[in-house]
């Protein structure tokens, strides 16, 4: 890949199925290319990313059938929602290709008259095993108890049909993979590859006659061409083919993200399909892992299989995205739990990244008018903040040039890290209680210049909370590129900024974080809502505040017995408890503690309560007074005292 400015970048993520609803594995491999295509686009290339429906073969016919519709009504029925993934998602493709779409049948119909030109196809009988599942042909001892690697069923097929001469490829491939050793990523796909080819390859036949839901084979009745040929084109087709504008501007730089499942065709097939047609290959193919849930395979039998539209609708697009490419290493496999997307909207994005903007936007109203100050001389602890952006930065672009976005995100966010800390070691407060304002002028700057790097540096993967920040900060959208972070100092003094406005609210699983989502290049920022607080949250602090002995000394707090215990009916997250304090009558308490303990195992502890909070609602139910508690979610735990310590006994 060139690094010059507007050198073009083409990157695309496989053609789905439209044999079900899109999931959680499409939607990653969709949100982890528009991630890399926005990149790009920050760089200033001339990036264009492609998606698309896969819409012809046995599976799809088998799937309408089922169905009881045509074919065609199977495609456009399913076709819908992949493409809504755009919206759902956030995602900046260029073009979305169906297969079913005449500009893809001529390429396609192209592609073989370019390989039977060159030889390479010839009619014999074809006998063997085939996966409808997979639409993939297997030979008896590639079976694993009868079935297809994947878990597929397989039945005998012996019909006359067109083969390929994939044997021929072979050493030519070899050479290729030799020659560019990161053709095929990450390097264990590489080896895989390399190794199957090794082993020698066999010709694969390239033609169906049994059914006709496909393009047919030019010039033979009664055939159409084999589903993998007509998917792997969409690739060049979607560029106009080979004669077309975009196939000579975008061609060359061709980079294909996939799942580890089609690998073989990726790696193998299409650059052989290539090859015959005297076409150049691709740059590279980049095989991403596998998502369970919940340490399960997702299948639709199990009826454990992830919404995307359910994680968007509770939690944002972009903390969805933020999570799937924060949570494992582009490449491995991965394990799904909401709790851990939960806890990353906590933790990372509100507390860390929402905090260190609110805060800064905050003391910046307070103590400059919201205008970015003039920059100053500095202190030790400035460089030290300084230094920790520069090395950030190279540690972002090593790690996006190699797919690794869990690292690129582990950097960005090592400057929230350090801009939180630095809030904490310069109180900016009491330089303004001291009337240190040139001081104060310096450390509100370092904190603008840090939040503008951080706005900027998450555009590609919060394509609407990052806008949102830099909306607040006011950064105009002629400086939004990534060249405009190379050097400290890049906010203009004197810039307005507009007041906070939470980017990453409280959560109240309830209700869905964002209403639909926004459309268009520029995303409004997020509407606020007011939220409940649940008993165990943190709130977010702008600076520490004392309080008096005495105010403390109001507090009543007093020993406990937990007599019952049950849901809340109206929030995950809390229990409803009974409690005995020692008073005439139980009292009521909601706990944010649903996370940690079963009703049944709190029955009967002894707890502290703070018996004197003014009684209020939560999701509903009135509570009266609050519990003692450490911790947050899975690993919040209860204060408890020794059971013989009678109800109602003042805790001092
Ligand atoms: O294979 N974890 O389409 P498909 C991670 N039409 N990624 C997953 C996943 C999971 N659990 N499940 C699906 C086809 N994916 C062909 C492709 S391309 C010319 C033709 C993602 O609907 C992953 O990218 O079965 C995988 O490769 C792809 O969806 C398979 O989608
Ligand atoms: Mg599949």
């Amino acid at each position: 890949m060139s690094d010059a400015k507007n050198a073009p970048f083409y990157i695309t993520t496989p053609i789905y199925y439209v044999n079900g609803e899109p999931h959680i594995g499409h939607a990653y491999t969709s949100l982890a290319v528009d991630t890399m295509a926005r990149w790009h686009r920050m760089l200033g290339h001339e990036t264009y990313f492609l998606t698309g429906t896969d819409e012809h073969g046995q599976k799809i016919e088998q799937s309408a059938r089922q169905a009881g519709i045509s074919p065609i009504e199977q495609a456009n029925r399913f076709s819908a929602p992949f493409r809504a993934l755009t919206d759902l998602l956030d995602l900046s493709n260029d073009d979305f290709i169906r297969t079913t779409e005449p500009r893809h049948q001529t390429v396609v119909q192209d592609v073989w008259q370019r390989m039977v030109a060159a030889g390479d196809i010839y009619s014999d009988t074809y006998s063997g095993w085939y996966s409808v599942g997979d639409e993939a042909y297997f030979t008896e001892d590639e079976l694993v108890d009868g079935k297809a690697p994947s878990g597929h069923t397989v039945e005998w097929m012996e019909e006359q049909s067109f083969f390929f001469r994939l044997s021929k490829y072979g050493p030519a491939l070899l050479t290729h993979l030799e020659d560019n050793p990161t053709f095929v990523r990450p390097k264990t796909r590489y080896n895989e590859i390399k190794r199957f080819i090794e082993s020698g390859l066999n010709d694969i036949s390239v033609s169906r006659s049994a059914f006709d839901w496909g393009i047919p084979v030019p010039d033979e009745d009664g055939h159409v061409i084999y589903v993998w040929v007509d998917a792997l084109s969409n690739y060049i087709s979607a560029l106009g083919g080979p004669d077309g504008e975009k196939f000579g501007t975008f061609w060359p730089s061709a980079v294909h993200v996939i799942g580890k499942d089609i690998l073989r065709f990726h790696a193998v097939y299409w650059p052989c399909f290539l090859m015959s047609a005297g076409l150049p290959l691709p740059q590279q193919i980049y095989a991403h892992g596998w998502w369970t849930h919940d340490s399960v395979k997702m299948s639709k039998t199990l009826g454990n299989v992830v919404d995307p539209v359910e994680m968007v609708a509770k939690y944002g697009a972009d903390a969805f995205r933020y999570f799937l490419l924060r949570e494992i290493t582009f490449g491995t496999d991965g394990d799904f739990s909401e709790r851990a997307l939960e806890s990353r909207y906590g933790g990372d994005l509100a507390n860390n990244y929402g905090n260190l903007a609110n805060r800064t936007l905050g003391m910046l109203g307070r103590y400059h008018d919201g205008k970015v100050p003039a920059r100053g001389e500095g202190a030790a602890i400035d460089d030290e903040l300084r230094a920790t952006v520069t090395v950030a930065r190279a540690d972002l672009i090593a790690a996006m040039d190699r797919f690794a976005f869990q690292k690129a995100l582990v950097a960005i966010w090592t400057i929230a890290d350090a801009g939180n800390k630095y809030i904490a070691d310069t109180a900016p407060w009491v330089l303004a209680k001291q009337g240190n304002q040139a001081r104060l002028d310096e450390v509100l700057y370092t904190l603008c210049e840090t939040l503008r790097i951080l706005g900027i540096w998450t555009q590609p993967f919060l394509p609407n909370k990052a806008p949102a920040l830099l909306s607040q900060l006011n950064v105009p959208a002629d400086a939004l590129g990534f060249e405009s972070t190379a050097e400290w100092g890049g906010f203009a003094s004197g810039t307005q900024t507009n007041p906070p406005e939470a980017l990453f609210p409280r959560l109240d699983l309830k209700k869905p974080v964002e209403a639909a989502p926004k459309q268009g290049k520029a995303p409004k920022p997020p509407k606020q809502k007011k939220k409940e607080p649940i008993v165990t949250e943190t709130t977010e602090t702008t600076e520490p505040s004392y309080i008096q002995f005495e105010d403390f000394a109001k507090v009543e707090l007093r020993s406990a017995k937990i007599i019952a215990a049950e849901p809340h009916p109206n929030a995950d997250r809390l229990l409803k408890l009974t409690v005995d304090a020692g008073e005439e009558n139980h009292r009521t308490v909601c706990a944010g503690i649903a996370a940690a303990y079963t009703p049944e195992e709190l029955v009967g502890k002894t707890v502290i309560l703070v018996a004197n909070l003014k009684p209020r609602k939560l999701r509903g139910v009135m509570s009266e007074g609050m519990l003692l508690a450490g911790g947050e979610g899975e690993n919040v735990h209860l204060t408890t005292l020794p059971g013989d310590l009678p109800p109602g006994t003042q805790i001092t």
